[in-house]
């Protein structure tokens, strides 16, 4: 694992928009791995301002996203897609035929997990795969556990997740009660992986998925066996690395 610890979420955003940007400009194709969540928008928006600038073109590059919510359609402002949309693709040239996310509203979940599974690697895999962490070590929605998942999954979501998310929707009842995730295996094929974290709430979970046990019971601590991780914290997430 490479560690990077830097001064605060802004330049956490833009070391992280660099090795992205790294990563578009040495293939064009690329597949890129994305995320939500608070701690991907700043990288998102030095992207945004690196094309821009003219310095990145997106419109050959694929985009695959971890995490959906089950039954919540594109357009619902909750929903990730929704999220992403606002926070980089209507930004930037991607092309709508080469962004691809779990359909909120398929109609089979079983079919839906299998068909973005295959999706994924029908598309050669992913090139750099970004993550966030949960407070609980959970990422993408992998919650703790007692094994890991696979490939693609449809998982329940625990009521401490369904609490946390709540304040985002009118009233708990709202919240989606299940989500599509890459599996631990997807996000292990990835040929690279950047982990984010910043905050001070961050920072013992961010120290035991680094340095702790590898265990099901912190999902970010399998990443200590990926060959080519790097981890990237302000210095409030960082304090104990
Ligand atoms: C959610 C998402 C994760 C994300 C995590 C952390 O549960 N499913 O993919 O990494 O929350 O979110 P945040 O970046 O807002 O702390």
């Amino acid at each position: 694992m490479k560690l990077i610890v830097v001064k605060d979420y802004e330049e956490m955003s833009c070391r992280a928009a660099r090795i992205i940007a790294a990563q578009v400009l040495k293939k064009s194709d690329s597949v890129l791995g994305l995320a939500t969540g608070s701690t991907p928008i700043g990288t998102y928006r030095c992207l945004i301002e690196f094309y821009r600038k003219k310095l990145l073109d997106f419109r050959t590059i694929k985009t695959v996203n971890l995490d959906e919510y089950h039954g919540l359609s594109q357009t619902h402002p909750q929903s990730f897609r929704f999220f992403m949309e606002e926070n980089f693709f209507q930004h930037v040239n991607l092309r709508t035929s080469n962004i691809h996310m779990p359909e909120g509203k398929a109609v089979d979940p079983e079919q839906e997990t299998v068909r973005y599974g295959k999706l994924i690697d029908s598309l050669g895999g992913i090139d750099l795969q970004m993550l966030g962490i949960g407070l609980n070590g959970h990422i993408g929605f992998n919650e703790p556990d007692d094994t890991f998942s696979r490939t693609v999954t449809c998982v329940e979501l625990t009521q401490s997740t369904i609490e946390a998310y709540s304040r985002f929707f009118e009233n708990t009842d709202d919240v989606p009660r299940r989500a599509y995730t890459m599996g631990i295996a997807t996000i292990m094929q990835a040929k690279e992986l950047l982990l984010l974290a910043s905050g001070a709430e961050k920072r013992e979970i961010i120290q035991q998925a680094v340095y702790g046990p590898i265990t099901t019971r912190v999902p970010a601590s399998v990443l200590q066996l990926h060959p080519n991780v790097t981890v990237i914290t302000d210095e409030s997430a960082g304090a104990l690395l």
